[in-house]
């Protein structure tokens, strides 16, 4: 068997003011996933991070890259993964070209003009090969820190909030190149407070919150299973208080007494569904309209956090 990309077992990291950033982290990714890393600000997907990079000391715990362990075997953990960090921070005053080309050197790999061709190519960065990087615009400069976390040829990705401050155009063109690097093989881990993010791209998904993952799921699996359906009722006439015999339905009746919605379990094949509209009809309530709603990746994630 094929070894994770990353395998965290135990991991907890308390700042040296007392916080607790990651309390007792058990993960595996494996080899060729997009995996999102979904939680609120705060909670500790930075840090989390900068643990499996060896940005930060852990407190305890034990991270190992491709079956290295992540600071035993410094290096060569090192070398297999690419960091496209929260914050921007390029040399202002350096030209793409030589910065993306530089970092490449830094992990000892030889130069290969060709190569870093192609990644700015696939970018889009290119005609700018010999700009200054203070002169790009905020989308480029993200886009030369990812040349730059691709410029030693990792089989990890780490894209720390790539989305943030990103403008749509953009962000769908960036999912796109994540997207072609996992066809080619790489494992790709990102952070996101972006919902949508998580829902476009992730294979698998895992939420954290104050420190602690509180949930590792497939994308598909987590939809189905928490993933609930409304049926939204809007009504004729104005209902002051639910009848009787709806009762056990749970509805929600509107402020203006003009909407009654109903939550159900569509995986279910007794859903509810057909017994409510003939309660309905019997108890003299009459639709104008009907709708349904399924819930996203959003809703499912504010109920999860809001109770954790
Ligand atoms: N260097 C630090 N020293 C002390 N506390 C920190 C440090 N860096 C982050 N924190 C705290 O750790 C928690 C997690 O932060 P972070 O990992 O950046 O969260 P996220 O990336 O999910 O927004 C927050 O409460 C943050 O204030
Ligand atoms: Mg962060």
């Amino acid at each position: 068997m094929t070894k994770p990309a990353i395998s965290v077992q135990s991991l907890t990291k308390t700042y040296d003011s007392g916080l607790i950033a990651l309390d007792d982290i058990n993960l595996d990714i494996a080899q060729g996933e997009i995996f999102a890393l979904l939680g609120p600000n705060g909670a500790g997907k930075t840090t989390l991070i900068s643990a499996i990079c060896g940005i930060i000391r852990v407190s305890d715990g034990i991270i190992e890259i491709c079956g290295h362990d992540h600071t035993k075997e410094y290096r060569i953990a090192r070398g297999k993964i690419g960091l496209v960090p929260q914050e921007l921070t390029t040399d202002a005053f350096e030209t793409v070209w030589n910065t993306v080309s530089f970092s490449r050197g830094l992990f000892g790999k030889p130069k290969n003009p060709a190569f870093i061709e192609e990644i700015l190519k696939d970018l889009s960065l290119w005609d700018k090969k010999d700009e200054q990087i203070r002169k790009l615009s905020g989308g480029m400069k993200r886009r030369v820190m990812i040349a730059k976390a691709l410029s030693h040829e990792p089989e990890i990705l780490f894209l720390d909030e790539p989305s943030a401050g990103v403008d749509v155009e953009l962000r769908k063109s960036m999912w796109r190149q994540i997207r072609r690097l996992r066809d080619n093989g790489t494992t790709i881990i990102l952070t996101t407070h972006y919902i949508e993010e998580a829902e476009e791209m992730a294979d698998r998904i895992g939420i954290i919150n104050k420190g602690k993952l509180i949930l590792i799921e497939e994308k598909k699996t987590l939809m189905k299973k928490l993933g609930k359906k409304e049926l939204i009722l809007e009504l004729y006439s104005k209902v002051t208080e639910i009848p009787t015999p709806l009762a056990d339905y749970n509805l929600l009746l509107s402020e203006n007494g003009k909407r009654l919605t109903f939550t159900y379990d569509p995986s279910k094949k007794n859903n509810g569904v057909a017994e409510l509209l003939d309660h309905l009809k019997d108890s003299g309530i009459k639709c104008k309209d009907i709708d349904t709603r399924q819930s996203s990746l959003e809703d499912i994630f504010v109920t999860l956090v809001g109770q954790s």
